[in-house]
């Protein structure tokens, strides 16, 4: 047969027309069916043209349960037989949940979110595209950028936090990371935006539950930062498994078709979720899988996990008109164009002859440390007990995370291995000279007894990672069962206390901050997390890592997050007295935004360009941060706008911008920020993007409750700067 979709001369769109003009209908289905694991049992599926893709997962609950590992030889036996056997050849598609880190692991994406450093995002992930694509994987589902403001939901650990512009800002570093400038290139893998969208407004905080937001909050908060992915480029979408107000996403054409395909301009696939088309018929909008796999077609899904509902369904479907044949062929079209941009046509046994040996250099893990060092959050330090004096001769280690290893994971870590982990009694070890006395009694009764005669108790306490990722939320956000009891008892004894809280999750740390002199907060921090939490605690590094999301003081305040509405009756700002609780604060008790280090910051008056820009123009902002202390440190600079009123209502702060700045004792920088007007657009009463004219409020500050606000006006008519929104 004369093929012409194998000359890499012509374009791509060329090589995909070729293609289609020959595929059969059920050839074309085929391209639409992902199974899991593939093995020789699919070989006949494989020479029929029956299987498009395949992923590599233990099962539904894949984050929280351990598989064998892919291996190398086994996909490119199965790709063989699909390029090889199979009439026109197409290659296979190998998927697998690399979400942050295949075997350097790095810290939870919640704990890369800490950093506020698109590099470090940016770089963990070409590291994790390199060690996934030596191992023959072509595309990971991450990164996942999904909103989050209910810390109770156990998937808050995947993503970047609850603001839409870091969301967004991460998201474009991570595909970057992924996909590297060429799809084609050995080190380089498809990424996924995922999960699309507003799955992290579950009711409850119960994962896979209803949504239930409003249009202008869908398109001003959950949407922006899959904005942001696909601008970056993102390969790939997957459908979330939520309704939204009624619509499962799995059938949603406004929000696929519609937003990400038509008006976004997305050209890449979108995948379900785990089983999400026949889960069409629990949520009660499909009789059958016969009109499950008709509406998930229609809406714009291209690849159907795992269900077979689209192997099963779609030819009756297509051949009794109920789905169009340029439905079917979009989807084919799509998936088939990633496949192209891979490379997969030239290069279908993609892999590193030995992956072992790509596998935790020496850089790699330097770089993981480093993310890892940079996401501790500093949220209590009385005394400056941090970093730990020289003088420190007898340090007790205890609680029950103090010899984790491969606890330090968190959720969805389905490469990494215990024996590659650094604990923090190793770390400490090598960091603390052979003359301090370090005691590691994980039992209270024996650590009480050594406190007496310590200088100091390490405490490390916190979730272990089956506490979160998925199907895992909690209705208690204190530290689990006998843990705060823990730091009580220690602190009884007198001694100073360094919390060292290790979670997937924000908590309610209020009685561990009365008990701990310290608290050092790491999202789970991954294979280098013994090293970096030696490193800050010993003061090799700064602490630098600032809080992605709401800490709240209570559990039953959320969910809590900075950037809300005002409200008619707004609470006096930073004032304890007024609360809408007759039990509490309604005040965070860490906001956004915020983490200590061990120097300290002073912030000059911010000097705008001008104090009123007209609704198409652009703001400069330009501000002198001083490193007052005795220390080097790194500083994360926000800032924050508020529309003072618009036609609709909008948020007390919104992050527009930030920059992270190393200054050394003394150093003073001038940080400059620019922000569009356009940045400033929101969905007014048409629900279209705009720009209105009007008073602003801006701030440059260390969080989202610091600093003093400067005012700055637009004028000029209202402006729709994005057509597609
Ligand atoms: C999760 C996805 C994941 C998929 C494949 C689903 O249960 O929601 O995030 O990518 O499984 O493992």
């Amino acid at each position: 047969m004369n093929k012409p979709w194998m000359n890499a001369a012509l374009p791509v769109e060329a090589r995909i027309d070729a293609l289609l003009e020959v595929m059969t209908p059920a050839e074309k289905i085929g391209q639409t069916q992902q199974v899991r694991n593939i093995n020789p049992s699919h070989a006949d599926a494989l020479r029929a043209g029956s299987i498009g893709s395949a992923l590599f997962a233990s099962g539904a609950w894949a984050g929280n349960e351990r598989d064998g590992g892919v291996r190398l030889q086994a996909l490119h036996a199965m790709q063989r037989v699909a390029v090889e056997e199979s009439r026109l050849g197409i290659p296979l598609l190998y998927a697998r949940d690399v979400i942050h880190g295949h075997r350097t692991v790095f810290p939870i994406p919640l704990g890369q979110a800490a950093t506020w450093s698109p590099d470090l995002v940016r770089a963990g992930a070409r590291i994790a595209a390199t060690e996934a694509a030596a191992e023959g994987l072509h595309w990971t589902f991450t990164p996942m950028l999904d909103i989050v403001r209910d810390p109770r939901w156990g998937r808050v650990a995947e993503s970047f936090g609850e603001d839409p512009h870091l969301c967004g800002e991460l998201a474009r570093a991570a595909v970057r990371g992924y996909q590297g400038d060429d799809l084609a290139h050995p080190e380089s893998i498809a990424a996924c935006a995922k999960h699309f969208a507003a799955y992290g407004g579950a009711e409850g905080g119960r994962d896979y539950n209803t949504v239930d937001i409003g249009p202008r909050s869908l398109r001003d908060t959950y949407l922006p930062p899959f904005r942001a992915a696909v601008r970056a480029g993102v390969a790939t979408v997957m459908a979330s498994f939520n309704e939204i107000d009624g619509m499962p996403v799995t059938a949603h054409r406004e929000l696929l078709r519609q937003t990400l395909k038509e008006n976004w301009g997305f050209d890449g696939l979108v995948v379900s979720d785990w089983n999400a088309v026949a889960e069409l018929i629990a949520h009660g909008v499909a009789s059958d899988r016969r009109a499950a796999g008709k509406l998930a077609l229609d809406a714009g899904v291209d690849i159907d996990m795992v269900s077979n509902i689209f192997l099963e369904e779609l030819a009756g479907l297509v051949e009794s008109g109920d789905v169009s044949a340029s439905a079917l062929d979009d989807a084919v079209r799509r998936i088939l164009r990633v496949k192209f941009r891979l490379g997969l046509f030239e290069q279908p046994m993609r892999g590193h002859a030995d992956p072992d040996t790509v596998f935790l250099q020496a850089p790699f893990r330097q770089a993981a440390r480093q993310a890892a060092a940079e996401s501790l959050v500093l949220l209590e330090n009385r005394d400056g007990l941090l970093p730990l004096r020289a003088d420190t001769k007898r340090i007790l280690l205890t609680g029950p995370l103090a010899s984790a290893d491969q606890a330090l994971f968190g959720t969805w870590t389905l490469d990494g291995l215990a024996g590659d982990v650094v604990t923090l009694e190793k770390a400490l070890r090598e960091g603390l000279g052979k003359d301090v006395d370090l005691r590691v009694k994980p039992f209270v009764d024996e650590a009480l007894l050594h406190a007496r005669s310590c200088d100091v108790a390490l405490v490390c306490v916190g979730e272990h990672p089956s506490r979160g990722g998925e199907a895992n939320s909690v209705v208690s956000l204190e530290l689990p069962a006998g843990q705060t009891e823990i730091l009580e008892a220690l602190h009884r004894i007198g001694l100073p206390i360094v919390a060292i809280v290790i979670a997937g999750r924000p908590l309610d740390l209020s009685r561990v901050r009365s008990y701990a002199d310290a608290i050092l907060f790491a999202f789970h921090p991954g294979v280098e997390g013994g090293h970096a939490i030696a490193d800050v605690l010993l003061g090799h590094h700064d602490a630098c890592g600032r809080l992605p999301m709401s800490f709240p003081r209570h559990g039953g305040q959320v969910p809590l997050y900075y950037n809300h509405k005002s409200t008619g009756r707004p609470l006096p700002p930073n004032q304890h007295v007024h609360a809408r609780y007759a039990d509490s604060s309604d005040a965070p008790l860490y906001p956004f935004g915020y983490g200590l280090g061990y120097t300290r910051f002073a912030y000059g008056t911010p000097r705008l360009s001008a104090e009123e820009i007209p609704t198409d123009g652009e703001l400069r902002i330009d501000i002198d941060i001083t490193n007052h202390g005795d220390r080097p440190g790194i500083e994360t600079v926000q800032v924050y706008v508020r529309d003072l009123c618009a036609s609709v209502t909008r948020p007390v702060r919104e992050l527009k911008s930030f920059a992270r700045v190393a200054l050394v004792p003394g150093e003073t920088r001038t940080l400059a920020f620019a922000i569009q007007a356009a940045d400033l657009a929101f969905s007014g009463p048409d629900l279209r993007a705009r720009v209105e004219p009007g008073e602003h409020h801006l701030w440059v500050a260390a969080h989202a409750l610091a600093g003093e606000p400067v005012a700055f006006r637009l004028t000029g008519p209202v402006v729709y700067p994005d057509p597609g929104a």
